[in-house]
């Protein structure tokens, strides 16, 4: 049997990997290690949690003994990393929070893959999780972001990215350390932290909260149903090329206004209210600094080599994620409580 450790499992994304990896491998154990910070919820795997091929771990990817341990520990095969902070906002009012995690957290696990596997590659892989922000912003509307686009970060949180994107390069370049990285554009989807644009909006339009569009609304964003992406680095993990970069995409732009305005529709149907009551919530709120204008992946290299693709249009995307936020109350009320915090908090306490 194989050890395959996921970092940040307990995260949006991460648990979307945990779950297609638990289900597709019986053969691989999955490590989920996650730190539990507030955007790690173990509710988002109560379905995995007791299959026999998965084991949770509480750890610190910053805490570079206890990650040589765990390398000791398990002779891991291969290596899925996620675990990051991940909002910009948070990144724009504590930037060495960003550093210290998706920075030196990510060195210390090139470290320990380094000395665990020293010399025996065969058979190992490193998997980094990536964003499509590393590439900047793009202003021309028939320009995309390819592998070979040029670094350009613009905030604190896309640096940091930028930045362990290097790190994993040059570990490759430098040791032979198999590696893997893929940049992905905006996710969408079940167990989205109500922190960004899409769950905030459905969480808010729910309650009658205000929806705050940020400046004019104008941004540019291209989302990518989560369980999509999952599937993107489950092949990518298994049939990239050793060393190479592979962009992901759903070639699905939208406005940010036009986007609120779409979920308004929706969530208006859901919800039995009369249309374009929803849309009054709106409220054109101070712009985030240094926000970039557009985002836009092309996937070509992933669809033709590895002949991934989405499986879901936006409009069905939208609609599950939609269904899942409405079936889910206790998951939202928790996590906007912060309820799911203090029931973790207790049950590990002094570990
Ligand atoms: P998230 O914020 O939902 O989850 C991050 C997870 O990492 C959480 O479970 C958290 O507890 C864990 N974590 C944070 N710091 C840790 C630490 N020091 N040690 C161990 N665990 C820690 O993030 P997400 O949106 O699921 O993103 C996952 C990855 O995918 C990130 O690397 C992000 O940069 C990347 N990414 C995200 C998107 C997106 O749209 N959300 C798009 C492209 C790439
Ligand atoms: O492109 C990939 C990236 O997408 C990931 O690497 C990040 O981890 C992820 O958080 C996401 O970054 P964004 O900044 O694009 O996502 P966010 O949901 O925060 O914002 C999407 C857009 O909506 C952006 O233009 C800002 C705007 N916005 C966001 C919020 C939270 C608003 O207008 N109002 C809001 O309240």
């Amino acid at each position: 049997m194989k050890n395959i450790l996921i970092t940040g499992g307990a995260g949006f994304i991460g648990s979307h990997v945990v779950r297609q990896f638990v289900n597709q491998y019986t053969d691989y154990q999955i490590i989920n290690l996650d730190k539990l910070t507030y955007a790690g919820n173990l509710a988002n795997l109560t379905d995995v949690q007791d299959a026999p091929n998965y084991k949770f771990v509480k750890g610190d990817i910053t805490d570079a003994a206890f990650i040589d341990g765990l390398f000791q520990e398990f002779d891991f095969s291969g290596v899925v990393h996620l675990a990051a902070e991940s909002h910009v906002d948070r990144s724009i009012s504590d930037p060495m929070a960003f550093v210290i995690t998706n920075v030196i957290g990510t060195v210390n696990l090139l470290n320990a893959a380094r000395q665990a596997w020293k010399g025996s590659f065969e058979g190992r892989r490193f998997y980094h999780v990536s964003t499509d922000e590393v590439y900047g912003e793009l202003h021309d509307p028939t320009e995309f972001f390819v592998e070979t686009t040029k670094y350009d970060p613009r905030s604190p949180y896309s640096a940091s990215k930028a930045s362990s994107d290097h790190f994993v390069r040059a570990y490759h370049n430098t040791y032979g350390l198999p590696v893997v990285i893929s940049n992905c554009s905006n996710n969408y989807g079940p167990n989205h932290f109500p922190e960004k644009l899409i769950p905030l909006m459905i969480h808010n339009i729910q309650q009658n909260k205000p929806l705050p569009v940020y400046g004019k609304g104008e941004n540019v964003r291209d989302w990518l149903f989560v369980e999509d992406h999952a599937k993107a680095i489950d092949l990518i993990f298994h049939e990239g090329t050793n060393g190479d970069t592979y962009n992901i995409g759903g070639c699905n732009e939208w406005q940010n206004l036009t986007l609120v305005k779409f979920l308004c529709q929706l969530m208006d149907q859901k919800l039995g209210r009369t249309a374009g009551t929803s849309e009054q919530l709106i409220t054109y709120v101070t712009d985030r600094a240094g926000h970039d204008l557009r985002y836009a992946i092309d996937p070509a290299k992933l669809m033709n080599e590895l002949g991934w693709k989405p499986s879901v249009t936006f409009e069905q995307g939208l609609e599950k994620t939609v269904d899942w936020y409405l079936a889910h109350q206790e998951w939202l009320n928790d996590v906007t409580s912060g309820q799911y915090q203090r029931y973790y908090d207790s049950m590990y306490e002094g570990r």
